[in-house]
Order: C-alpha cells, then sequence, then structure tokens
C-alpha cells in the first residue's frame, strides 16, 4: 500500500485518496476528499465511480460548537431507539443539509457548494468565529449533504471512516471537514472488492491506504 506520506500529500493537494477501513469492519473502500477541494467534477466522481452516500464528516468540537446532533440522539422513534449496528457501536450520522444558495440541493454544482463551504465553516468555527447561528444563516436542512460526526477522541474512540478521514485532515492540516463516499461494485451491488479498488486506485493515479496503516500512523 501506499505510504502515509502519500496520503498527507495528496490530501494537501486536494485531490481524493481511498481508505479501506479493517476486513473485520465494514470492510469498505471510501473515496475520501478534503472538502474545501471539492468541484462539481469530483461530486461526479462519487456518485459515477463511488456510488456510495456523499457525507461531510466534521469534528466533535466542531459539531459541538454548530449544534449538528448525531441523529439517534435525536430521534425520538422507535427505530432510533436501539444501536445494532453489525460493524461498530454507533453510526456517525447527524442530519443532512444544503448551503441556501443551492437550488434543489442535489446537482453536482449545488452539492459542490454545500461540501465545499463546509471547510472554511469548520475552519472559522474552530477560531471562534462561526456559531449555530451563522450556520443556519448559510445552511438549510434537511438538505442533500449527509453531515458525520466525529467522536470526540477520534482514532481513541472509533475507526470509521469518519474518524480515519478526520485524522488525515488534522494531520494534513487542511480544514476539519473530509467528504467522504462508499465505493460499490456495479456488477454486484456489494461493496467493491478491495483489489478493485486498488486497481481503480492505480489506474487514476490515486493514493489508496488502509485503516491499519493510518492508525499505526496517526493515532
Ligand atoms: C456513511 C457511511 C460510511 O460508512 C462512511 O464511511 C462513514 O461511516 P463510518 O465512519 O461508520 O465508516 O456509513 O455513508
Ligand atoms: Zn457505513
Ligand atoms: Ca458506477
Ligand atoms: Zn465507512
Amino acid at each position: 500500500y501506499d505510504s502515509v506520506e502519500r496520503v498527507l500529500d495528496a490530501f494537501r493537494a486536494g485531490e481524493p485518496v481511498l481508505i479501506h477501513d479493517f476486513d473485520d469492519r465494514e470492510g469498505e473502500v471510501d473515496l475520501v476528499y478534503p472538502a474545501g477541494a471539492v468541484t462539481p467534477a469530483d461530486v461526479a466522481r462519487m456518485r459515477n465511480d463511488a456510488g456510495g452516500l456523499v457525507c461531510v464528516a466534521l469534528p466533535d468540537d466542531v459539531a459541538e460548537t454548530l449544534s449538528l446532533p448525531f441523529m439517534d440522539d435525536v430521534l425520538n422513534h422507535p427505530a432510533a431507539s436501539s444501536h445494532d449496528l453489525g460493524y461498530d457501536s454507533r453510526s456517525s450520522f447527524s442530519f443532512t443539509v444544503n448551503h441556501r444558495d443551492s437550488f434543489t440541493g442535489i446537482t453536482d454544482r449545488d452539492r459542490a457548494m454545500t461540501i465545499s463551504r463546509l471547510a472554511p465553516v469548520a475552519e472559522s468555527t474552530r477560531l471562534g468565529d462561526y456559531d449555530a447561528d451563522d450556520f443556519g444563516t448559510e445552511f438549510r436542512a434537511p438538505g442533500h449533504v449527509h453531515l458525520l460526526r466525529g467522536a470526540p477522541n477520534l482514532l481513541d474512540d472509533r475507526q470509521g471512516h469518519t474518524e480515519l478521514g478526520l485524522a488525515l485532515a488534522d494531520e494534513a492540516d487542511v480544514p476539519p471537514a473530509v467528504v467522504v463516499c462508499e465505493m460499490l461494485d456495479d456488477e454486484s451491488g456489494a461493496a467493491l472488492p478491495k483489489a478493485t479498488a486498488r486497481d481503480y486506485a492505480t489506474r487514476h493515479d490515486l493514493a489508496f491506504v488502509d485503516g491499519e496503516r493510518l492508525v499505526d500512523a496517526l493515532r
């Protein structure tokens, strides 16, 4: 696999990287971008080449300041009553948003706007210059981009793509907002096999890394 240095360089350059979590967790490869760099063409790549759900992960401290809850904490519904995921103790889902300048919110242009704006938002929030009211002025919910909230101590607490991506952003010194999208197999509909994802990375000159290596380097 590629070195963590290559992955960090790619991230600093605004290029996507492929992250496989763990064989004994989801066993999925996500296409992951620093949110600030995302263009409409990148959204097209996520829906065409990856095919999963397009989500933006924000760190716990930023989510807290912006009042972005875990969805399962705020849904008062029987469907949100027990956490029986097969691969982790809880999901990282918060709610969905659209940038208020978007129209329907789903087009490549609209989603790229929503996603890319979340990077300066995360940065300003950390600096104390942006709060929940500012967020509400700029974004509306529900929308077409899923927000994910990272665990407070990142990789010490949870080792999902959410935390792997956010830990990478911190180490690369880019704003703490990362887009993740699962790679699916068009033939079978299942998660794209790791080896096939690796081939995709090679073909497109993208860095590929797995969770174990990231945890060793960044935890
Ligand atoms: C949202 C997901 C993905 O698996 C994504 O990678 C984030 O989740 P996790 O942190 O659990 O890996 O379910 O599409
Ligand atoms: Zn998942
Ligand atoms: Ca496809
Ligand atoms: Zn995942």
